[in-house]
């Protein structure tokens, strides 16, 4: 059972976080999303002068709530990638310095990972072989995981994110940033059926379209000839409708692939990560269909959709047990595949 300090500041949450194994005793996350709303997007040279601001704080409140003493912590992890460069640089310099100073390993934690290890907290006897089906702001991905560093990509987007689809239709409804959360919430409001639009397929060359990968600039395109349409009328915007109709296409969307990916592998659970698995829509499209073939879902809690330092935590723990660490030379990646 390993204690980890972990750090997380790949994008616009600096977060830290004490974990013991699976059980989290803090979990610090400070949200810059109020800094960056007025640009309507993530500006990466805000984040990483403002992860500068917060990280040290941020690591004193953890081990503060955690109550832990240094000399209880085993090792400090920190995210190293993909994210922004910036960004990641300052929570991995900050967990490089505090393994060197208090004489501790130090591990060096892919963003993913982490995603895929949230269910984890709540879920204290899941255990690998499982499909993750990742879906942030950056990646939708379907992740056969067969065990602690066993990996393999089933299925991903060709082109957006299932996150930045969101953000980017909530941008074009001028409904603000972040904008998953704010569509999740209008679309309770709406009628799911009230616009049909396409779910974004992927033709095969040999005909028929791919099973599990997506695609969703089509999906935001068509959203955009509504609006635009809609406009033109003259009318007040339904944007209730809109964003349950946007919304209830991606779940739909998800769904079919994640099941199609489980059911041809053999999953018997389906673990969902990232900020969109907070998505209520896909929250409950994806159980029921689930439920009817007799699939496992789980979904992390709230709290550990989004980005947050006790999954990556979590993450190192795995690492830990096998014995693993990384050297204080590990470089911060922008990209890197899991
Ligand atoms: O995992 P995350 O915090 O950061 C990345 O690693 O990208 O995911 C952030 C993304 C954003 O695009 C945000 O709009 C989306 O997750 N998101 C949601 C919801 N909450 C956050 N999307 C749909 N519904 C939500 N409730
Ligand atoms: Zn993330």
């Amino acid at each position: 059972m390993a204690t980890v300090l972990a750090i997380e500041t790949s994008c616009d949450e600096t977060s830290v976080a004490i974990v013991k194994n699976r059980e989290v005793l803090s979990n610090i996350v400070a949200s810059q999303i109020a800094l960056h709303q007025k640009y309507g997007g993530v500006v990466p040279e805000v984040a990483s002068r403002q992860h500068v601001e917060t990280v040290n704080e941020a690591i004193a409140e953890a081990v503060e709530q955690g109550g832990v003493s240094w000399s209880q912590i085993d090792a400090i992890a920190a995210t190293c990638a993909p994210g922004l460069i910036g960004a990641l640089l300052v929570g991995l310099s900050a967990g490089k310095t505090l393994a060197a100073y208090h004489n501790k390993p130090f591990l060096g934690i892919h963003h993913l990972e982490g995603h895929i290890y949230a269910s984890y907290l709540s879920e204290p006897t899941l255990q690998p072989p499982f499909l993750c089906l990742l879906v942030s702001g950056g990646h939708t991905s379907a992740i056969a995981v067969r065990g602690c560093g066993e990996y393999e990509l089933l299925g991903q987007t060709r082109d957006d994110a299932a996150g930045e689809a969101f953000d980017k239709v909530a941008r074009l409804l001028n409904l603000g940033y972040p904008g998953g959360p704010i569509i999740d919430k209008l679309a309770q409001t709406g009628n799911p059926r009230a616009f049909p639009l396409p779910e974004g397929r992927i033709s095969l060359p040999q005909g028929g379209y791919h099973p599990y990968d997506s695609s969703f600039s089509g999906l935001k395109t068509a959203v955009l000839r509504l609006v635009q349409k809609l406009e033109a009328e003259g009318e007040p915007l339904p944007v209730g409708d809109l964003a349950a109709s946007f919304q209830a296409t991606v779940a739909k969307a998800l769904t079919k692939r994640a099941i199609a990916c489980a059911v041809d592998y053999g999953f018997e659970t389906i673990v969902v990560g990232g900020g969109v698995a907070a998505n209520s829509g896909l929250r409950s499209h994806l159980q029921a269909a689930a439920g009817e073939r007799g699939l496992r879902v789980l979904f992390p809690p709230l709290k550990y959709c989004t980005d947050n330092a006790a999954m990556i935590g979590c993450a190192a723990a795995q690492h830990w047990e096998r014995g693993e660490q990384s050297s204080l030379d590990l470089p911060a990646r922008s990209r890197l595949a899991v």
